[in-house]
C-alpha cells in the first residue's frame, strides 16, 4: 500500500530512505513562488521541466542521495510536492521518506469543489484554508456561490446596493429544513472586490482555478431587496433569512421570498450584463456559472413584460423564456471568452443553446441531460446523492462518494468534465462543522476525481486514510470518524434511528449533533 491521496497512477517500491536536513536544497526550471529555491547547481531536489508528460502530472523519483521531480507544468510540480509531502508525513516532522518511484496524472480536468458564501459568510482567511485542502488533495475547481437569497456577497461598483442592502438580513433560519426557528440577530457580510483579488492570486498559486457563480433568474431575493424594479412586481421586501422548507411557506404563509428578476424588462437584461462585466473583469476563469436552478415561473405567467418578451421573440413558453435569457448572457459571455455553467434544470428549456455545460445535481434522472450529452454537451457530475457534501454522514455515507460512477447514471465517463463536491451552508455556520462534512468526503472527492478508476478500492482507501487522519490533526483540521456512536439510552437510540430512516435529516442533526456530526456511517 502507498501512504497516499489519491492514489497514484504508477507506483514502485524502491530499497532505502532519503533523509532531509535543514540543508536539503531544491532546484527548479519553474517559479515556484510558494518554495524557498536554492541557486545552487547540485541540490538534493531536483525540479526539471518535460514537455512530454500530461498537464498536471508528474513523475516523482526517490532515490537514497537525490529526488527528481518531472513535470510539465508548475501545478506538476507542486503536485509531485504534495505527494512527497503525504509520503514523508512531513506536516507530523518525519525527516524520512521511503523510496520509491511514481509516475502520475489526474483523469479529469475538472476536480471541484463548491463553497456556498451566501447563506453562510465564509472570511478570507477561511477561505484560503479551505483552499490549502483542496490544494492537498489535487482538486483544483473552487466552484464559489456567492450570490443567492438570503445575501449577495460581492461588491459590484455599479450596483452599490447590492451589497449595501443586499448582503444585510435581519434574522437566519435555525435547525433545519422544516423548523420554523429562527435567531433574531442582524447577519451580514460581503467580499471587496480587493479581497475577491488576493483571494483569486492566493488560489492561482496552488493551481486552483476559482469559477464565481452568480445566480439568474432565481436565488436572487437578495438582489431584489436592493433592486425591486427587476422584479415582475416591484414588491419592497427585504433579504429573507428562511432558508426554504414546507414551515415558512405552507405553515407561517410566507411567500414571495425566492422571487426571480424579470426577464422581460430591458433594465433587468442590462443589470445581469453589466454585473457579469464586472465579475468577468474580476475573475479571470473562463467559465462562469449562472445557477438557473429551482426558477419558479408563476410571476412571468402574469407578467406583462414577460409574456411580451415571450411573443416578441416567438417562444413556446415560459421555460423557454428562461432559455432565451441563458442564451443573451451565453453571447455576452462568448464575447469575453467565458463559457456559461448551468445546473442541469436549465436544460429544460427547448431553445438552450447547446455549448453550455450543465451541472448534474438532481437526485432524481433528468434524461435532459442524457440527451444533452448525446447531442455533444458537456456536463459536470454533481448528483446529489454522492456530491452533496453538506448533507450528514446518516444519509450519505462516505461510500456513497467513493464509490461514485456517472456510468450508474447512464452517463458516460468519456463524456464529463470532471466531478465537484457541494458545500451549501444553510446549516453550516461554523469552520468547524465545515471540515466535518468536508472531510474525509474530499479525500474521497479527489481520489474520484484525480485515480484511476481501476485504482478504486474501498478497502484500501480506508487503509490509507486511516494513515492520513493524524494529518488532518496535525493540520488542526476537523474531520468526521468512523462510527456513529448512538447513545446507550435505549428511547434516545430508537429516536435517532427512526429519523435516519425517515430521512428527516436536519431535525436530527439539530437534535443529535454530536452523534451524527461523529458518524460517516
Ligand atoms: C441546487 O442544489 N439547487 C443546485
Ligand atoms: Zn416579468
Amino acid at each position: 500500500m502507498v501512504n497516499l491521496i489519491p492514489i497514484p497512477r504508477k507506483h514502485i517500491r524502491q530499497n532505502g530512505q532519503f533523509v532531509f536536513s535543514n540543508e536539503t536544497s531544491v532546484k527548479s526550471d519553474f517559479d515556484m513562488p510558494l518554495l524557498n529555491l536554492d541557486r545552487c547547481e547540485d541540490a538534493d531536489i531536483i525540479i526539471r521541466q518535460n514537455t512530454a508528460l500530461e498537464d498536471e502530472g508528474y513523475v516523482l523519483d526517490i532515490t537514497k542521495e537525490k529526488i527528481f521531480i518531472e513535470s510539465k507544468s508548475e501545478a506538476g510540480a507542486y503536485y509531485a510536492l504534495q505527494s512527497l509531502r503525504q509520503l514523508s508525513r512531513y506536516d507530523l516532522g518525519q525527516n524520512k521518506v521511503d523510496c520509491c518511484f511514481i509516475e502520475d496524472a489526474p483523469r479529469f480536468k475538472w476536480r471541484g469543489l463548491e463553497l456556498d458564501s451566501s447563506r453562510h459568510f465564509w472570511t478570507v482567511e477561511q477561505i484560503k484554508k479551505f483552499l490549502d485542502d483542496m490544494f492537498m488533495l489535487k482538486l483544483n475547481v473552487f466552484h464559489w456561490h456567492l450570490t443567492d437569497d438570503q445575501g449577495w456577497r460581492l461588491e459590484i461598483k455599479k450596483y452599490p446596493l447590492l451589497t449595501q442592502i443586499g448582503s444585510k438580513r435581519k434574522y437566519t433560519h435555525i435547525n433545519g429544513w422544516g423548523c420554523k426557528d429562527i435567531i433574531n440577530e442582524p447577519y451580514e457580510g460581503f467580499y471587496s472586490q480587493e479581497q475577491i483579488k488576493e483571494i483569486i492570486e492566493y488560489a492561482s498559486a496552488r493551481n486552483i482555478m476559482i469559477v464565481p457563480e452568480v445566480d439568474f433568474p432565481a436565488h436572487c431575493a437578495a438582489a431584489l431587496a436592493a433592486y425591486p424594479e427587476l422584479a415582475c412586481r416591484e414588491l419592497e421586501s427585504e433579504v429573507p433569512g428562511y432558508f426554504g422548507g414546507i414551515i415558512p411557506e405552507k405553515v407561517l404563509g410566507i411567500k414571495d421570498w425566492n422571487r426571480t428578476i424579470c426577464p422581460g424588462k430591458e433594465k433587468t437584461i442590462q443589470f445581469v450584463l453589466d454585473v457579469i462585466d464586472e465579475v468577468c473583469d474580476l475573475f479571470p476563469a473562463p467559465y462562469f456559472h449562472i445557477g438557473g436552478d429551482e426558477a419558479p415561473k408563476d410571476e412571468w405567467k402574469k407578467c406583462p413584460h414577460c409574456q411580451k418578451a415571450i411573443k416578441d421573440n416567438n417562444l413556446k413558453n415560459e421555460e423557454d423564456l428562461q432559455g432565451w435569457l441563458n442564451n443573451c448572457v451565453l453571447e455576452h459571455l462568448k464575447s469575453k471568452g467565458r463559457q456559461l455553467i448551468g445546473w442541469n434544470e436549465i436544460l429544460a428549456a427547448g431553445n438552450l443553446d447547446k455549448s453550455i455545460i450543465a451541472q448534474y445535481w438532481t437526485l432524481n434522472r433528468d434524461k435532459n441531460v442524457e440527451k444533452h450529452i448525446k447531442n455533444g454537451g458537456k456536463v459536470i457530475m454533481s448528483k446529489h446523492q454522492a456530491f452533496y457534501f453538506d448533507m450528514p454522514y446518516a444519509m450519505y455515507p462516505l461510500r456513497n462518494t467513493y464509490n461514485f460512477k456517472s456510468e450508474n447514471y447512464n452517463i458516460s465517463s468519456d463524456a464529463i468534465l470532471g466531478v465537484e463536491g457541494e458545500l451549501w451552508t444553510e446549516w453550516i455556520d461554523n469552520q468547524s462543522r465545515l471540515e466535518l462534512l468536508m472531510h474525509p468526503r474530499i479525500e474521497a472527492l479527489g481520489e474520484v476525481a484525480w485515480s484511476q478508476y481501476s485504482k478504486i478500492n474501498w478497502s484500501d482507501f480506508k487503509e490509507r486514510l486511516d494513515n492520513f487522519k493524524p494529518i488532518l490533526k496535525q493540520l488542526n483540521t476537523n474531520y468526521a470518524v468512523d462510527k456513529i456512536s448512538l447513545p446507550k439510552n435505549r428511547y434516545k437510540r430508537n429516536k435517532i434511528q427512526l429519523k435516519f430512516r425517515n430521512g428527516d435529516i436536519h431535525l436530527e442533526d439539530k437534535l443529535n449533533e454530536k452523534y451524527i456530526s461523529q458518524g460517516e456511517e
